[in-house]
């Protein structure tokens, strides 16, 4: 396993991502059930999970494989809705997500995207459950410059521990500002959707994608993931519910590349040249 500094803290350099997890039938659930295990005996130790995901399903799922391990070793984050951004909210939606995950505090409880309450709530419902000691800290999600920006300048809002936004070969945006604003700000960054998320949809595979995997003999999928690491300075967020996929996955942190594989790779998925807006999915 590879580990890089995040929170803080010695983490490993894929979290895993559970979007869609628990919404199947039973033997889809065992799946990724094993799945997650898998990860969990093999040096990840991070689960990104929200309330939304299946309303409650996937962090349902998750509470049931994390019984099984001692909590501290694992860096448990979930999000809330916008629309439960309160202070009173923010509590409800906390105590339900403990509830399912079977678990009496979070790690990391992060704003999913921007909604109307004002920021300012937020961050001081956030700041009580950390008093509470619910959740350790707090972070926010699918936030651009100017969100961070605004939030800086609140009070407490400098405690604001990670922003998780998209990020894969297509989607660059954030590399430009956001990236580097982070890290001067000591702000750690999830890149979500390393594959583009399901399907395809969100993530064209052009011709030196194959090529380079074909050359390296490693799939599009772990050239992609590896693509995501490079630089050791965020943490990705794999989905899979497939045991040989989360094999696959946990392998790629193995993958190098070198100057001229990246400089090929540019040419095909270039680097943003000004700031560009907020992709999400
Ligand atoms: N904060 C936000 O707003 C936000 C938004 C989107 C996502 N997220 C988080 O980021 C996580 C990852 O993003 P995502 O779920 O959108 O998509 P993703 O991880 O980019 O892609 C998931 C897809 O890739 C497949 N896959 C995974 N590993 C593979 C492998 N080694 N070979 C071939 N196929 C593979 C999965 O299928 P199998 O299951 O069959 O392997 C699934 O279809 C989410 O689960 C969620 O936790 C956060």
């Amino acid at each position: 396993m590879k580990y890089i500094t995040f929170n803080q803290q010695k983490t490993s350099a894929i979290g895993i991502g559970t979007w869609h997890i628990g919404e199947g039938n039973q033997s889809r659930t065992e799946s990724e059930m094993q799945a997650m295990r898998y990860g969990l005996d093999n040096g990840i130790n991070t689960i990104d999970t929200a309330e939304m995901y299946g309303e409650g399903l996937s962090e349902t799922l998750v509470g049931n494989v994390i019984k099984d391990y001692s909590r501290d070793n694992i860096q448990l984050i979930s999000k809330f809705y916008p629309y439960h951004a309160t202070p009173e909210l923010i509590e409800s939606s906390l105590k339900a997500s403990l509830k399912r995950l079977q678990t009496d505090y979070l790690d990391l409880y992060l704003l999913h995207w921007r909604g109307d309450t004002p920021l300012q709530e937020t961050v001081n419902g956030l700041e009580k459950m950390v008093q509470a000691g619910l959740i350790k800290n707090w972070g926010v999600s699918n936030f651009d410059l100017s969100d961070l920006e605004e939030l800086d300048g609140l009070e407490n809002g400098e405690n604001c521990r990670i922003n998780e936004d998209l990020y894969n070969v297509g989607s660059r945006g954030i590399e430009y500002s956001i990236l580097p604003w982070q890290k001067k700000h000591n702000m750690s960054f999830i890149g979500y959707s390393p594959f583009g998320s399901d399907g395809g949809e969100y993530l064209k595979i052009k011709p030196v994608l194959n090529e380079l995997a074909q050359q390296k003999h490693v799939t599009v999928h772990q050239l992609l993931l590896a693509w995501v690491l490079r630089n050791n300075d965020i943490l990705s967020i794999p989905k899979t519910g497939s045991i040989e996929h989360m094999k696959d996955n946990i392998d790629a942190l193995n993958i190098n590349f070198t100057t001229d594989e990246l400089a090929l790779i540019e040419l095909s998925y270039p680097a943003p040249k000004k700031d560009e807006s907020l992709e999400s999915i």
